[in-house]
């Protein structure tokens, strides 16, 4: 998407064939940081530490850190050792493991010597492939917006509510929750977005904001305890998120406080729809709730909060006593009878193991 005039993809390889550039989200919406990352170290650290985040940019930036592994060392132990180094940064978004296990499954027939070059090369694909998923989920939701925009006024925008960063920003392009919201715009559709600000790490606040505004997309930011006084209210038409891991069988793991939002949304009668790509779906789990890892992050991130003071520096603050405790669960799992549908790349499916099953049939028997 475009930032000012120049187009950028979050992460793209460099000229030397062999690093990556990404942009450094840890700064934003304050400022706009490229990063170059040649190590397979430093891709550890951008996917641990959040440079990069959102569970498809995770996954593609995963591959990339296989394809520097393979050019420095393209051993099969090498191979087996990346697949757990860069497994255990993060451990509940699913397209982290999809993108390691793609990754191994392809190199593993080939020549030490050949597994470099294949390893870019599939990486490269990789990232292609999100775009045009993307593109399709925003097509597949842009047709539920279109619907609810036709029920309205003339000239009334529908209300979207979004939680967290599924923006293009946690992709490697378009976003997935963001990608049937900058369609509607395109094709003219009035919209207007709710932006949660998503504590502890704002995400909504400091990315998804600033995906709005740098795309004259209207916009309002709201404290995540917002949603549910909003919806009572009919000021919300619909909600879109993204997902970290969704189960065969329709759970939705999410960022923290996703859960909430879909509580409302069902009591309100809000449509609560979650967009996602293919590699998003984890088909080996049923049980969202019993069954998905879910990352417990440091509690730093809750007691302290980063912002740009006055005098322009980028900064934290502290927000409660020094010695009080804090607990940091990243994401929470929505059961799947909360969720109106899933917008996938095929079309949107019913959030259960029958609607999943239609729409990939082929995963049916691997499931
Ligand atoms: O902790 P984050 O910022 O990586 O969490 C991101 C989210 O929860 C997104 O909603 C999810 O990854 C979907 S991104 C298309």
């Amino acid at each position: 998407m475009k930032v000012g005039e120049k187009h950028f993809r979050t992460i793209w390889l460099n000229a030397d064939g062999r690093s990556v550039d990404i942009i450094d989200q840890r700064w934003l919406p304050h400022a706009f940081r490229i990063e170059t990352v040649d190590t397979i170290d430093g891709i550890a650290t951008a996917i641990r530490d959040m440079w990069v985040r959102g569970a498809p940019l995770i996954g593609v930036t995963a591959a990339y850190g296989v394809a520097m592994q393979m050019a420095d060392d393209p051993s099969d132990a090498a191979l087996e050792a990346v697949w757990h180094k860069l497994h255990e940064t993060r451990p509940t978004a699913i397209n982290l493991r999809w993108a390691l296990d793609e990754m191994t499954r392809m190199l593993k027939p080939l020549a030490p010597s050949e597994r470099a070059a294949a390893a870019y090369r599939r990486a490269a694909e990789i990232a292609d492939e999100d775009v045009g998923l993307n593109r399709s989920i925003g097509e597949n939701g842009l047709k539920i917006i279109r619907d609810i925009a036709a029920r309205k006024k003339p000239g009334e925008p529908v209300n979207i509510l979004t939680h967290c960063n599924a923006g293009w920003l946690a992709t490697v392009d378009y976003g997935t929750a963001t990608a049937p919201i900058y369609l509607a715009v395109e094709a003219g559709i009035p919209v207007h977005v709710y932006v949660d600000e998503t504590r502890p790490r704002n995400q909504g606040a400091q990315l998804t904001a600033w995906e709005m505004a740098g795309h004259g997309v209207p916009h309002t930011l709201i404290v995540d305890n917002a949603g549910g006084h909003l919806m009572q209210h009919g000021d919300v038409d619909m909600v879109i998120v993204g997902t970290d891991r969704t189960t065969a069988n329709g759970d939705v793991c999410n960022k923290i406080g996703t859960y909430l939002k879909a509580l409302a949304a069902a009591d309100n009668g809000v449509p609560f729809y979650v967009a996602l790509p293919s590699p998003t779906i984890d088909w080996t789990v049923a049980d969202g709730l019993k069954e998905i890892p879910i990352e417990e992050r440091a509690s730093d991130e809750v007691s302290l909060v980063w912002g740009k003071t006055g005098d322009g520096e980028i900064a934290q603050v502290r927000v409660s006593p020094d010695a009080t405790p804090a607990r940091n669960p990243a994401f929470d799992v929505t059961p799947a009878r909360l969720v109106t549908g899933l917008i996938t790349e095929r079309g949107v499916a019913k959030a259960s193991r029958a609607g999943l099953a239609e729409l990939f049939p082929e995963r049916r028997a691997a499931a």
